[in-house]
């Protein structure tokens, strides 16, 4: 059934056909995206990553080309050569990049057939995403997927020819390495030679590119699969790829000017966009005092008004308690919004008790005065000036939420974007960038009734701040700092510690025992000891990169074979069991417990 191929050699692609082909011969190969039977014509769009061109069939053009025609389907794959004619008049389509020609066909071979594919190959088909990952080969031949794609290939090339241009190397770390605690769940691979240890698949490069900075090596960069056992969302994957780099003898600042030029240059080259630099600096404080985020979407204002002080001496014991007790009393003026029934009141209500607030106070201002959940607790005084201090115009509605600061945050910063979502103040094409630094270096843990380190142990505090290490840890300010772009992180990186010292006294914040911190991190701190240059670095998810760079809403779009959200491969059924004798091999042994649990999802 299948032809070969054979002496026959590509001349281009489907969608590099033009007016410049006519009277010329040409050979095409590709898949069919749609055949028409016009009685003694037959007209096939044929398909190769480049884009479609029409070819055409006429028994007197090719008696056994045109036979062979007849019995072509969609997603067939063929081989064409033919002459490339102006398309009559009436007849050009100017949708189409090729839309001015076709090409009138003398010889075909089909070089293989197609089952009817599940799915129509085409963009905007709605198509349960199980089925698209199922037969991801075919989902990938649809034009949406074939862009992005290729996106992603030129921003990988664009970032490798500007770090190569800076002097970077592109070095490779292994894949197999030691699990180590902090950071997220590693995904672990057994090993045979050594029954009953584990390598730990990387969750980044982060301690080999740090040696490679002893090493000397002092710009290093890789594009770098990495690896994380965590619950997923719609912007993570377990396998993802990071950008990553290290540099010595630099500060912040350097380092962001770099990945400025870095980001800019991306843009540009790939998408044509050109970027304001420098972008906005905001340190971690004032992105959650006014923002509720520590990465802020700045595409639109609406922010976060303190009104504590306003308050605190009111008749409202829920806001003046919370107010005289050190937590936050905050608003946002939801401009124009005082049309918002009280149904839609109640949805938002709804909304911020997802992340932990108790109510939703709510103030409308209309022509006719205020109307509110809460004016009789407050004075005509206190109203007045509530009103003031949000800015508040007829036609404005006041949200206020009162709870303990991180709650206000979290509650208020969602609650921003939501309404500018419903409000349509997000312009959707914009690309707003901007630096979060100075957070902080340490964060409580609840679970673990410790602290934890907010970015990774090796993130150097603030030199200024590094006496508060004992005394007040939770105050200590780091000297790390995130790139984020519309409301989500890109990338993140720090100056690291480079002294022995530090990072032991680090460590021991973290509730490491000397030995235990030479037990897990041993190979860091030996390094430390023969002579470590100052050195920072950061890494960007190319994956996020690509999904914002797009406007896909999943960053499985911009994967070639991603995950579930239950971290599987619908295509492959990974993962999968495994023989009893691979597992002996292991000496693992299964729980009955596991198999159990396995038999009844
Ligand atoms: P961090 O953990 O912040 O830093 O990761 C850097 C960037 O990687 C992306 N990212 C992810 N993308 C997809 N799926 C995931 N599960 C996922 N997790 C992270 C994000 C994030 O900003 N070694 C440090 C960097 C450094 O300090 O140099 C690190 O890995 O875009
Ligand atoms: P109540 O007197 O409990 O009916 O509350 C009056 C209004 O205050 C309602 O609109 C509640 O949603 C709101 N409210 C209650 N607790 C809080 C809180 N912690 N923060 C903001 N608003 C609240």
């Amino acid at each position: 059934m299948s032809e070969s191929l054979s002496g026959l050699r590509r001349s281009m692609m489907c969608g590099e056909v033009g007016l410049a082909q006519v009277g010329t011969e040409v050979v095409l190969m590709g898949w069919v995206q749609r055949r028409r039977d016009h009685g003694g014509l037959i007209f096939i769009d044929l398909r190769d990553r480049t884009g479609l061109v029409q070819i055409v069939f006429d028994p007197e053009s090719g008696a056994d080309a045109f036979s062979k025609a007849e019995r072509v389907r969609n997603e067939y794959v063929l081989a064409a050569v033919g002459k490339v004619r102006p398309r009559p008049e009436g007849t050009v389509n100017p949708n189409l990049p090729t839309g001015e020609v076709e090409v009138y066909i003398s010889e075909l071979r089909v070089l293989a057939a197609s089952k009817t594919p599940p799915f129509a190959i085409e963009d905007g088909v709605d198509v349960d995403e199980l089925v698209r990952l199922k037969y991801r080969y075919l989902d990938l031949r649809r034009p949406e997927m074939q862009a992005n794609l290729q996106l992603r290939h030129k921003v990988a090339f664009a970032m490798r020819d500007y770090l190569n241009r800076n002097g970077f190397l592109e070095l490779e770390t292994p894949v197999l390495g030691k699990s180590t605690p902090e950071g997220a769940r590693d995904y672990l691979v057994p090993s045979r030679v050594h029954p009953g240890s584990f390598y730990a698949l990387p969750q980044s490069p982060q301690l080999y590119k740090q040696l490679l900075m002893v090493s000397g090596f002092d710009k290093y960069f890789q594009i770098a699969r990495c690896f994380r056992d965590e619950d997923l969302r719609a912007d993570r994957q377990p396998e993802f790829t990071q950008l990553d780099l290290e540099m010595s003898f630099i500060d912040e600042e350097q380092i962001q000017t770099l990945m400025e030029g870095l980001v800019a240059e991306v843009f540009d080259r790939t998408l044509g966009v050109k970027l304001q630099m420098p972008f906005r600096r905001l340190t971690w404080h004032e992105a959650m005092e006014t923002y509720g985020s520590d990465k802020p979407d700045l595409r639109f204002d609406l922010p976060l008004i303190d009104v504590a002080d306003l308050v605190i001496d009111s008749n409202f014991k829920v806001f003046a308690n919370v107010a005289k007790g050190g937590g936050r009393v905050k608003g946002i003026n939801a401009k124009g919004c005082a049309k918002y029934s009280r149904r839609e009141i109640d949805a938002l209500t709804a909304y911020v008790a997802i992340y932990g607030a108790k109510g939703l106070a709510w103030l409308k201002v209309t022509e006719n005065g205020l109307e509110s959940s809460i004016s009789k607790f407050f004075t005509e005084e206190q109203l007045v000036a509530l009103c003031e201090r949000m800015d508040a115009k007829p036609g404005d509605l006041l949200l206020f939420v009162a709870d303990k600061p991180l709650i206000v945050a979290d509650a208020l910063g969602h609650l921003r974007c939501e309404i500018a979502k419903r409000e349509n103040l997000i312009d959707e094409k914009e690309f707003n960038f901007c630096w979060v630094i100075e957070f902080p270096l340490l964060e409580w843990s609840e679970e673990e009734n410790r602290f934890m380190a907010m970015h990774h142990p090796f993130t150097c505090p603030m030199l200024e701040d590094v006496a508060y290490l004992d005394s007040d840890p939770g105050r200590v300010r780091a000297r790390a700092y995130d790139m984020v772009l519309n409301g989500i992180e890109l990338g993140g990186g720090s100056i690291r510690i480079h002294s022995m010292e530090l990072q032991e006294k680090m460590l021991e914040c973290l509730g490491f025992t000397k030995e235990r911190a030479h037990e897990n991190f041993g190979f860091l701190l030996d390094a430390f000891e023969f002579g470590v240059p100052p050195h920072g670095g950061m890494a960007f998810g190319l994956d996020r990169m690509i999904m914002l760079m797009t406007g896909a809403e999943s960053i499985r779009d911009v994967i070639a074979f991603p995950k579930t959200q239950s971290a599987s491969c619908m295509m492959t059924q990974a993962p999968g069991e495994v023989t009893d004798k691979q597992l002996k091999e292991l000496a693992i042994r299964v729980s009955m417990q596991a198999k159990a649990d396995k038999q009844n999802k």
